[in-house]
């Protein structure tokens, strides 16, 4: 038989060899920025583009050129979430170990869907989860899987508990099978996460369908009011209960929660995607208490464990709902029927298929920095905003709105000749002014209707000093706009 000719194939180059470029200089100039003010300075989108090449690639520069290009633009516009005057949202610091572990996930690209993709990067995932499950005194058999993020991470959730509740019908009918008057809802508290409400928007539950409880004068979830919503309610999907509220940093009531919870037999959810940092430390562990006895809990790498973006475990105590809900099996992708370990499929209790190695940088810093030293930098934390909080209670020009009960506080500035309209402009000024100056950033938020100043402290760089130039630089531009 005569063997069909070769077809003329596209000319291709060897992109095997290892890039050009010593990637420890490449990185000396952006890892020494992380810590530079100022923290954000000002642009318009014409600014940044400029920086850019946006023409189309002939692949012709080279990668010094590029990383150039990004170290220039990064260093002219930054957004220094590492900075440790950053006080704004709930962002990531980062470790200086991260580069490097997430330079190796990069070279490794192995796919953790399942065991046989990924046999080191299961072991190590797994592994993980169980030090966080450990830390919260979950049962052996609990499971867990890293997301993206929070939000992801609460909608599965919430996903896997309507599984719970409704049986395998619900992944098969959806929710067509309830009618109008039995709508099944989520309970939450109105200081929830907005990724709470994505989440029943997207499972079609509906956004109607949250019932917000009231918050009390600590801004957390109030109890008697869950209990009567609880009595009241037919068809509760679950109860998410916030530890550490993205706002102000409120735990609410876990263990009273858990109670009802059991109680009424109802799926306890906690978005502790905030707070979960807290638990590395042995002093602040008992402010989470009842977040064991939940049925899922949702934590950010990203946020208070100061890990790199991104990675959020979502920690089942039975995952077999999860399971139920997730299965799949395809003709490319089957398990053996003997269901070893080897046959371990993380894809199986998650909506992601493909995923990254999340856990090899959470791994690394864990086990070269230690969960106790890490722990006494989220303690650190706390004590630098209940500082901040003894400060401002002792100054009369300033009003405590939100004690901190984990790292985040918010506050006012006020002076007692001027009505509220004008202190509420002045804060906002005061806001965008300290930004402006660079050295240290809060977010623009509102409490109760009305403009704060919101400090959330989740970087391991921050110390007093930064909490004593944060408020000098409050007090003095207050000072002058209020003349
Ligand atoms: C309490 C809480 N839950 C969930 C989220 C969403 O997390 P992510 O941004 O990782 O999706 C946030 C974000 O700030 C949060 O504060």
């Amino acid at each position: 038989m005569t063997r069909p000719q070769r077809p003329s194939l596209a000319s291709t180059d060897d992109l095997t060899q290892a890039a050009d470029i010593d990637i420890n200089l490449a990185l000396a100039q952006l890892i020494e920025q992380r810590y530079r003010s100022p923290i954000i300075r000002p642009s318009t989108v014409v600014d940044v583009a400029a920086l850019i090449d946006e023409s189309f690639p002939r692949g012709e520069e080279s990668l010094e050129h590029l990383v150039d290009q990004i170290t220039n633009a990064t260093e002219q516009y930054p957004r220094r979430n590492t900075h440790p005057g950053f006080f704004g949202w709930i962002a990531p610091s980062g470790l200086p170990s991260d580069p490097l572990a997430h330079a190796m996930v990069s070279v490794l690209n192995e796919n953790v869907g399942t065991y046989q993709a990924s046999p080191v990067g299961t072991t190590i995932e797994k592994t993980v989860i169980r030090w966080l499950a450990d830390l919260m005194h979950f049962p052996q058999q609990s499971e867990g899987v890293l997301l993206s993020g929070g939000s992801m991470a609460n909608m599965s959730g919430i996903a896997s508990a309507c599984t719970k509740r409704f049986g395998p019908g619900y992944r098969q009918q959806g929710l067509a099978a309830f009618s109008r008057e039995s709508q099944p809802v989520i309970i939450c508290s109105q200081a929830a996460h907005f990724s709470i409400r994505r989440a029943a928007a997207m499972l079609g539950i509906g956004t109607d369908n949250i019932i917000a409880i009231d918050t009390d004068a600590e801004f957390r979830m109030r109890v008697d009011h869950l209990d009567e919503a609880l009595r009241q309610q037919q068809n509760v999907i679950c109860v998410v209960a916030s530890a550490g509220t993205t706002l102000t940093g409120a735990i609410d009531p876990l263990e009273q929660i858990a109670e009802l919870c059991a109680k009424h037999e109802i799926w306890l959810h906690v978005d502790a995607a905030y707070g979960g940092g807290g638990l590395m430390s042995a002093e602040l562990r008992p402010r989470y208490r009842g977040i064991e006895r939940a049925n899922s809990v949702v934590m950010d790498l990203h946020k208070w464990f100061f890990q790199s973006l991104d990675g959020s475990l979502l920690l089942y105590r039975d995952a077999s709902s999860a399971r139920q809900l997730f299965f799949e099996s395809s003709d490319y992708l089957r398990a053996n029927a003997d269901s070893s370990p080897e046959e371990y499929m993380f894809f199986h209790i998650t909506p992601e298929l493909s995923r990254r190695f999340r856990a090899l940088p959470f791994y690394i810093s864990m086990r070269s920095y230690g969960i106790e030293r890490l722990g006494r930098n989220a303690l650190h934390n706390v004590q630098c905003a209940e500082y901040l909080a003894d400060l401002i209670r002792r100054e009369s020009e300033l009003e405590l709105i939100a004690a901190p009960q984990l790292s985040i506080l918010c506050f006012r500035y006020i002076a007692q000749e001027l009505d509220d309209a004008s202190i509420d402009q002045i804060n906002s000024a005061i806001r965008d002014q300290v930004q402006l100056e660079g050295d240290y950033l809060m977010s623009p938020t509102q409490v109760r209707g009305r403009p704060a100043l919101r400090v959330c402290i989740v970087n391991h760089a921050t110390r007093v000093e930064h909490i004593d130039g944060l408020l000098a630089s409050v007090l003095r531009i207050g000072r002058a706009l209020s003349q």
